[in-house]
C-alpha cells in the first residue's frame, strides 16, 4: 500500500467514511454539489423557450469578449442593449459588415437562432464567426438577450 493510501485509509476511519477518495475524486464532487447548488435559483428563471441564468452564463463565457450587453459597443462588436426588434447592423457608431447593414432584416428571436447557429450562412462575409452548435444552449442566449431592454 503506498503512502498516501495509508494516511488516507486512516482519515477515512477517524471519519466514519466507507470509502476513501483520491483527491481528485474528492474535488469533482465538491465541484459537483457546488453545480447542483446553483439549480434551484436557475430554475425560478425559466422563460417558456431558454433558461435566463444559464443564458446569462453562457453571454459570459462566449459572447462578452466582443459584445456589451449595456449601452456601449466594443471595438471589436456592438452593443446587444435592446437587439430583441431592432434592425441589423443599424447600431449607431457601429462599422458593420456591407452584408449586414444592407439586409433590412429586423432581429426576432427565429432570426437570432440561425444567425447564431450559422452567422455565415444568414450574413455571408459577417466577420462574427462565433458560432453556438448546441440548439438549447442558442435559446437560453436568447432568452438572456431579451433582458438587454428589449422593445418586443
Ligand atoms: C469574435 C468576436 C465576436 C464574438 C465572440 C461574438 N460576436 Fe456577435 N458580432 C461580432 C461582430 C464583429 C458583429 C458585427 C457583424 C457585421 O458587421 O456583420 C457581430 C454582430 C452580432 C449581432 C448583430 C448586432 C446588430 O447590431 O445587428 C448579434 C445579435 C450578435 N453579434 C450576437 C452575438 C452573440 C449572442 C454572441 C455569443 C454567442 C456573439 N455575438 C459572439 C463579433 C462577435
Amino acid at each position: 500500500m503506498r503512502r498516501r493510501d495509508r494516511a488516507c485509509r486512516r482519515a477515512a476511519v477517524f471519519a466514519g467514511a466507507r470509502l476513501c477518495l483520491t483527491p481528485a475524486i474528492r474535488n469533482a464532487i465538491v465541484f459537483s454539489a457546488f453545480l447542483l447548488a446553483g439549480l434551484p435559483s436557475a430554475g425560478a428563471a425559466d422563460t417558456p423557450k431558454g433558461n435566463i441564468s444559464r443564458g446569462r452564463r453562457a453571454f459570459f463565457a462566449t459572447c462578452t469578449n466582443c459584445h456589451a450587453s449595456t449601452d456601449s459597443n466594443r471595438a471589436t462588436g456592438p452593443s446587444l442593449h435592446g437587439i430583441l426588434g431592432r434592425n441589423a447592423g443599424t447600431r449607431a457608431g457601429y462599422k458593420y459588415s456591407e452584408a449586414m447593414k444592407d439586409s433590412g432584416l429586423v432581429w426576432t428571436e427565429a432570426l437570432l437562432d440561425k444567425y447564431l447557429a450559422k452567422p455565415g450562412a444568414v450574413f455571408p462575409g459577417t466577420p462574427m464567426t462565433t458560432g453556438i452548435f448546441h440548439a438549447p444552449m442558442r435559446d437560453d442566449i436568447i432568452a438572456y438577450l431579451k433582458t438587454f431592454g428589449a422593445k418586443e
